[in-house]
């Protein structure tokens, strides 16, 4: 397996991402450039990604969903992160590459949770691991740090949990909800994560956790007070169908883009336009009568 291209020439590394902390330990907000993190699941799209200098490449259980046509993540194996991490390590060499422990891969003991995460590292090419859950997540993100695992919380509304909370719903909105959060970004912190993502909370919630935190966080529906922000790297450019969350700022429209460039592909040849005798290969006596013909002979 490819590992990570070595650290220096502007490698995002994770003591990087924690320099980026906005505010620093005297409680002073300093300028300092947001963390930027998208998701992808292949070579391509890492590639491209990493070249228009994305901090954060996170192969996310999302894929599930968005490349793969679950209707959850919650039937996402770990084998299929393995495989889709591969691909992403492949396209990668600046950004830090963060994959997703999937449902049922950290809920088991925590030797065995552990031995999953070391497969995202050695055989995926992982930089860092992402797992969703709070304060019931300190025993392992402790053992993953000790066995220099990275880790990125997810805290908030964590689709995983879909089941339990009773849909993709905002998180935090009543007092009693918003201290629980606040709890599950502090224990996430105190066991040793580097970063934790904030997910579908209000604003000002999400605002006091990144001035509370050492950690950086990362907002995905959080407003634009943490540290740095997440989108799915299909819901930027258009490219997906059905309900958009309201957080989502599409960049593009590369779905209708596509239908445009496939029916216009699929009448080109039904009307005999495609492929052109330009794009054709000739042999090398026609080619010869051709140019014949071009300079009169
Ligand atoms: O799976 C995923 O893509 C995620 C991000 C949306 C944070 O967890």
């Amino acid at each position: 397996m490819s590992v990570a291209p070595p650290a220096g020439n502007g490698k995002v590394t994770v003591p990087s991402i924690l320099s980026r902390k906005i505010r620093s330990s005297d409680g002073f907000p300093e300028t300092k450039p947001k963390i930027t993190c998208l998701t992808a699941y292949d070579y391509p799209t890492a590639h491209l990604v990493d070249q228009a200098g994305v901090d954060i490449l996170l192969v996310g259980d999302s894929l599930g969903m968005v490349v793969l046509g679950y209707e959850s993540t919650l039937p996402v194996t770990l084998d299929e992160m393995i495989y889709h991490t591969r691909a992403v390590r492949r396209g990668t060499r600046r950004a830090l590459l963060v994959a997703d422990m999937p449902y049922g891969s950290f809920h088991v003991s925590l030797d065995e949770s552990v031995r999953n995460a070391v497969r995202l590292v050695k055989e995926g090419g992982a930089e860092a691991i992402k797992l969703e859950g709070g304060e019931r997540r300190i025993e392992l993100i402790a053992r993953l740090v000790e066995a220099e695992i990275p880790v990125m919380g997810h805290i908030g509304l964590t689709p995983q949990s879909m089941n339990a909370l009773g849909g993709f719903l905002v998180q935090g909105k009543t007092a009693d909800a918003a201290r629980q959060v606040e709890r599950d970004a502090r224990a996430v912190e105190a066991a040793g994560a580097f970063a934790v993502v904030l997910e579908s909370m209000p604003r000002e919630l999400a605002a006091g956790i990144t001035e509370k935190l050492r950690i950086p966080t990362i907002g995905i529906g959080a407003g634009p007070d943490c540290d740095g922000q997440v989108l799915v790297f299909h819901d930027l450019v258009g490219f997906t169908s059905g309900h958009t969350p309201k957080f989502v700022r599409q960049y593009a429209n590369l779905s209708a883009e596509i239908s445009r460039a496939v029916s216009e592909y699929c009448d080109d040849v039904r009307g005999g336009r495609f492929p052109s005798d330009a794009e054709s290969y000739h042999s090398p006596a026609e080619q010869g009568q051709r140019h014949r013909r071009v300079v009169g002979a």
